[in-house]
C-alpha cells in the first residue's frame, strides 16, 4: 500500500524562491541580496569561531543576540524571538496563531510567501487590493482576519506606509494579529516600531538578510508584546539558529556605521536607477526597499532578454505583476551596466 501525504500537503503549491544560478557570470539582481559584503568584524567573528562552539549545541534561545536587540529596540529580551531567517519566524507566528479555516489578510501585491504559509496551516486568504501606486486601501475592514500581514516597505513595488497609516490599520481590529514585516526597513525613511507599545496585537518582523548582507546566515527576529512572543518558544525547534549565525548577527549589530554607509549607497543607486528607468519609458514605482519594480508591458520578455545578457531579475507570473520585473539594487557599476543593457534592448 502507498504511503499517502495529508490532503493539505497534497494540494499545497510550494513557495518558489528566486533562482540561484550555479553557473558563473550572472549579475544577480533577482533576490534582493545586498551587493556589498558583511562588515569586516562579522567576517572575523565567523572566521574565529571557536571549535568548541562548533562541537556544542548553540544557545537555544539566542540570549546574547536578543540582549543586544532588546537594547537597540528599547524593550526587554522577552519581547524578542529570533529565528532561522524571518521566513522561519513568520512561519512560526502563522503556526501559533492560524487554525484551519481562519483567515489571513494580505495586500495584492505583497511578499508571495504569506499565502503559501497560510495554506500550510489550512487557513484561507483574503486579499486587499492596493491602489495604482501601491497605496493601502481606504479603511479596509480587517476584523474578519485572524492575522493581517503587511510588509513595509511592501515588495515588489517597495511602497512605504507612514507610521500613522499603519497604526490606524493595526489598531482598527484588536483581535487581529497585525504583523508588520520590516525586512527592508533600513532602506526606508522610517519604521513602525512604536506601534508595539501602543497596540497589543502588533508584531514587527525583521531580517539580517537584506541591510546586514547576511542572507546566507539565515537570521531574523520578531519584536512585540511578550504574551504574543511567548507562544513562539513553545513550537520552535530546540536549536533553530546555529552558533555561527548567532555570532555573525551579534557582530553585525556592533557595526552600525558600516551598515549605514552601504545602505546609503544602495538608496542613492535606487534613486539613480528609478530615474534612468523612467527616462527609458518604464513605469518605475517609488520604492523604499533595495529594489525597484519596472513595468514595460511584458515582464516575461524583458526578464528573458536580460537573462540572455546574463542579468537576472525577478519575474512574477501573477495578474498584477506580469507587466514588469523586480530589479534588486546592486553596486553602482552593476546599475550602470543594467541601464546600458536596457538602453540597447529598447
Ligand atoms: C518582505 C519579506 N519578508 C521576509 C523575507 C525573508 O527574509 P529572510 O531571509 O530573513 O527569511 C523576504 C525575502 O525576500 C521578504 O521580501
Amino acid at each position: 500500500m502507498k504511503v499517502m501525504e495529508t490532503e493539505l500537503v497534497k494540494n499545497l503549491e510550494p513557495y518558489a524562491p528566486g533562482e540561484q544560478p550555479q553557473e558563473a557570470g550572472f549579475t544577480k539582481l533577482n533576490t534582493n541580496e545586498n551587493p556589498y559584503p558583511p562588515a569586516p568584524e562579522v567576517v572575523l567573528a565567523i572566521q574565529t569561531l571557536d571549535a568548541n562552539d562548533m562541537r556544542k549545541y548553540p544557545d537555544p534561545v539566542c540570549g546574547k543576540l536578543r540582549r543586544i536587540l532588546s537594547e537597540k529596540h528599547n524593550v526587554t529580551p522577552d519581547w524578542i524571538f529570533a529565528g532561522n531567517g524571518s521566513d522561519e519566524v513568520l512561519r512560526l507566528i502563522f503556526q501559533a496563531y492560524l487554525a484551519p479555516g481562519d483567515v489571513l489578510g494580505i495586500t495584492d501585491p505583497t511578499y508571495s510567501l504569506y499565502p503559501v504559509l497560510a495554506r500550510m496551516f489550512g487557513a484561507k486568504v483574503k486579499i486587499f487590493d492596493l491602489g495604482p501606486e501601491g497605496e493601502l486601501p481606504r479603511n479596509p475592514e480587517i476584523s474578519s482576519c485572524k492575522i493581517f500581514a503587511l510588509a513595509n516597505p511592501n515588495p515588489p513595488y517597495g511602497v512605504f506606509y507612514p507610521l500613522s497609516e499603519v497604526e490606524k490599520l493595526a489598531c482598527s481590529s484588536p483581535s487581529t494579529l497585525f504583523i508588520i514585516d520590516e525586512a527592508y526597513v533600513d532602506f526606508a525613511r522610517g519604521d513602525s516600531l512604536d506601534i508595539i507599545h501602543r497596540c497589543e496585537n502588533a508584531l514587527i518582523s525583521r531580517s539580517f538578510s537584506k541591510s546586514f548582507s547576511l542572507a546566507g546566515m539565515r537570521v531574523g527576529y520578531t519584536v512585540g508584546p511578550s504574551p504574543l512572543i511567548r507562544n513562539l518558544y513553545k513550537i520552535k525547534d530546540s536549536y533553530n539558529v546555529n552558533s555561527a549565525s548567532q555570532a555573525a548577527a551579534c557582530a553585525a549589530l556592533h557595526a552600525a556605521e558600516y551598515y549605514k554607509e552601504i545602505s546609503r549607497k544602495i538608496i542613492e543607486d535606487r534613486i539613480f536607477v528609478t530615474r534612468e528607468l523612467r527616462k527609458l519609458g518604464f513605469k518605475a514605482y517609488d520604492s523604499e526597499g533595495n529594489f525597484v519594480f519596472a513595468e514595460s508591458g511584458d515582464g516575461k520578455t524583458l526578464y528573458e532578454k536580460l537573462k540572455a545578457k546574463k542579468i537576472l531579475v525577478r519575474y512574477f507570473d501573477l495578474p498584477r505583476l506580469k507587466k514588469g520585473v523586480r530589479i534588486t539594487i546592486g553596486t553602482h557599476e552593476e546599475m550602470l551596466s543594467l541601464v546600458e543593457t536596457l538602453r540597447n534592448l529598447i
